[in-house]
């Protein structure tokens, strides 16, 4: 699959809803009750972090859950990638690039939303082929008006800025014409999961979405 093929599917996923949760799970029970209600809330498209032991059975029990879109997050290697599609992945997020992992991508057929930071990364993803790319880490990185100022020059590239993204600030991202959605950990807090309360992350999906 070429990056631009992998852009354009990755666009297609960031249109599905304004936010993609970003999803740290322990617990392979929690992940089908999380997706149930991420989707109930109108978040479909979720990222599940390559960052605990559980992540790839969490990955292989959403990806049976209806509606659900499912990818994995924190891909580093071309075994993250393997693994990650064999569980069920239909899309992997990087918090960066390297040709390793774009290449792994391209053999394995799964369209990589990859991260940059600067200009000059965006710049290389872009002569790659990479026109859809995350912004990360978002707040870190100068927040919005950094996205802002990496936009004007760069109008061909569209973005999903994650990390330190809030229902506070959301907003000040979505505003901008290079942004299509954007990625946080906000909707799915280990609180609510722990207690069971998928009510309030129905809630919280909703109110992301709104
Ligand atoms: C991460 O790396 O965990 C993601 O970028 C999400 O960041 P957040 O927890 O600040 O939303």
């Amino acid at each position: 699959m070429t990056p631009q093929d992998q852009s354009k599917a990755a666009l297609d996923l960031a249109g599905r809803a304004p936010v993609i949760p970003v999803l740290v799970l322990n617990d392979v029970a929690h992940a089908a009750p999380l997706a149930e209600a991420l989707v109930a809330g109108g978040l479909p498209a979720l990222e599940v972090t390559l960052r605990t032991p559980a992540a790839l059975d969490c990955i292989r029990a959403m990806a049976q859950v209806p509606g659900g879109i499912v990818g994995a997050g924190t891909l580093l290697t071309p075994e993250d990638v393997r693994a990650a599609k064999a569980a069920g992945a239909t899309f992997g997020v990087s918090p960066g690039a390297t040709d390793t992992l774009l290449q792994a991508c391209i053999d394995e057929d799964l369209p990589l939303l990859p991260g940059a930071a600067t200009a000059t990364e965006a710049m290389i993803l872009l002569e790659k082929g990479f026109t859809m790319q995350k912004f990360f880490p978002a707040e870190a990185s100068g927040g919005a008006p950094a996205l802002k100022g990496i936009g004007a020059p760069l109008p061909q590239i569209t973005f999903c800025p994650t990390g330190g993204v809030s229902m506070k600030n959301k907003d000040s991202y979505l505003s901008l014409p290079n942004v299509i959605c954007v990625g946080g950990s906000w909707v799915a807090p280990q609180d609510k999961m722990d207690a069971g309360d998928w009510a309030g992350i129905e809630t919280l999906a909703r109110e992301a979405r709104a």
